[in-house]
C-alpha cells in the first residue's frame, strides 16, 4: 500500500510484449532528480512508487542515487513487497565510460549500488564519449569532445554485448539516438538493441524514429513524457512549448475533466510506447501510473494529439558539443 493506503494491482496495468514473448509494464517511473530534488526525495518516491503498484524503475548512474535507490529495492525485496523477478529495472553507461574495459567497470558499479545481481535492461546513455559534470550550466563544454564515430560506439556497443553475454544485463539499448547513427550501428551489431530510450511528448513525437524503432520490433521508451516542466535551466530556451499547457492537450484535458498530465501519459501509452514519468509527489506518482489504467483516448482524440506536435527538442544536449560543431543540432544529424 501507499503511503496513502492505497494501491493499484500491478498486474492489471498493461503490459507491452517483446520480441522476447516476455512483458514489460507499459509504463515506468523516472528518477532524475533534475539537480532539484535530492537523492533522499528520489530514493522515498521510489519506494512509494514501489508500494503503490509500480514495477518499472529508469535509473542511472549519472542521476547520482543509485545507492540509495539500491537500499529501498533490498528493503522491499527483504520485507516481501515485491520479488526482485517483479520489477523491471533499466540503467545507463555515462558517457565517461566508454573506454576499453569501462562498461563492465561502471555496471558493476551500478549493480553495487542498486543491489542487484544483474540489469533487467543497460543503455548507452548518449552516443559520445563526451563528458559534463552533473549541475553544470548551459556553457559548459569538455575540451575533448568529439562528434558521433561509428567505430568508436561499437567499440562500446561490444563490450555492451558482453555483458549480456555473461547476463549481468538481460537486455541491452540505446538513447538518443538518430536513424541516420541506428543505420549506421544496426547492421554491425551482434545483438540488436531491445529497446531505443527517446525524448517523447506531445510537442515533440519524433514520428519517423518511433516508427523507424517500432518496425524493427526495438520497443521505444519515451523520456519527458510531461515536457519535463523542472528540467535542469541548462535544458531551457526561449521558445520551448509546455506541453500540459498545450491547446490540444488542454482541450481533451477540459472536455474530460481530468489534468493534461493524464493526457500527455493515455497518449504515449496508448501510442505504443512506454512513458516513464517523474514525481516525487505521491499524489502525481499514483495518479500517473493510475490514469493510464482507465477511460482511453477516442480514436478521434489520438489524432487531435498529433496536431500538437511542434518540433520541440527540449534536451537538446549542447553541453555535449565539440569544438567547431555550429550548435546543437549538430548532436541530430539534421537532415
Ligand atoms: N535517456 C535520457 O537521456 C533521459 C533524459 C531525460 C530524462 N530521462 C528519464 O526520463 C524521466 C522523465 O523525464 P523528466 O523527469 O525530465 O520529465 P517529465 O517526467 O516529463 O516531467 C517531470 C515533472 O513533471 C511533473 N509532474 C509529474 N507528474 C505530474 C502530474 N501528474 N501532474 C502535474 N505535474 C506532474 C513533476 O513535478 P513534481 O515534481 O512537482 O510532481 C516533475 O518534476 C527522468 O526522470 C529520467 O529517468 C532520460
Amino acid at each position: 500500500m501507499g503511503d496513502s493506503g492505497i494501491s493499484i494491482d500491478s498486474k492489471k496495468v498493461p503490459h507491452i510484449r517483446l520480441s522476447s514473448g516476455e512483458e514489460v509494464p507499459c509504463m515506468g517511473m523516472g528518477t532524475f532528480g533534475s539537480d532539484k530534488y535530492s537523492p533522499d526525495e528520489v530514493s522515498a518516491a521510489v519506494a512509494g512508487a514501489i508500494r503503490y503498484g509500480y514495477r518499472f524503475f529508469d535509473c542511472a548512474s549519472v542521476y547520482g542515487n543509485e545507492n540509495l535507490i539500491g537500499k529501498v529495492f533490498e528493503e522491499a525485496f527483504i520485507s516481501g513487497i515485491v520479488k526482485r523477478e517483479e520489477l523491471f529495472i533499466t540503467s545507463k553507461l555515462w558517457n565517461d565510460m566508454h573506454g576499453k574495459g569501462d562498461v563492465l567497470l561502471s555496471l558493476a558499479k551500478t549493480l553495487r549500488d542498486l543491489r542487484l545481481e544483474s540489469i533487467d535492461l543497460y543503455f548507452i546513455h548518449w552516443p559520445f564519449p563526451n563528458y559534463h559534470a552533473p549541475g553544470v550550466g548551459r556553457d559548459a563544454r569538455d575540451p575533448n569532445s568529439v562528434p558521433f564515430s561509428t567505430e568508436r560506439f561499437m567499440a562500446t556497443w561490444a563490450q555492451m554485448e558482453r555483458i549480456a553475454d555473461m547476463g549481468l544485463a538481460r537486455y541491452i539499448g540505446m538513447s538518443n539516438m538518430t536513424i541516420p547513427k541506428l543505420e549506421a550501428v544496426l547492421p554491425l551489431c551482434r545483438i540488436k538493441p531491445a529497446f531505443i530510450e527517446m525524448e517523447q511528448h506531445p510537442s515533440f513525437q519524433q514520428p519517423e524514429l518511433f516508427e523507424y524503432c517500432r518496425g524493427r520490433g526495438i520497443v521505444v521508451i519515451g523520456y519527458c513524457p510531461l515536457g519535463s516542466p523542472n528540467r535542469p535551466e541548462r535544458d531551457k530556451t526561449p521558445g520551448d512549448v509546455a506541453d500540459m499547457d498545450l491547446p490540444e492537450v488542454r482541450a481533451i484535458a477540459r472536455a474530460r475533466g481530468i489534468h493534461p498530465a493524464r493526457v500527455c501519459l493515455k497518449w504515449a501509452v496508448q501510442r505504443g510506447s512506454i512513458p516513464i514519468p517523474f514525481s516525487v509527489h505521491e499524489k502525481n506518482y499514483q495518479a500517473n501510473l493510475s490514469c493510464i489504467m482507465q477511460d482511453p483516448l477516442s480514436e478521434k482524440e489520438m489524432e487531435e494529439m498529433k496536431k500538437a506536435e511542434r518540433n520541440c527538442r527540449l534536451v537538446k544536449g549542447q553541453v555535449f558539443l565539440w569544438a567547431g560543431a555550429s550548435g546543437w543540432e549538430d548532436l541530430w544529424d539534421p537532415v
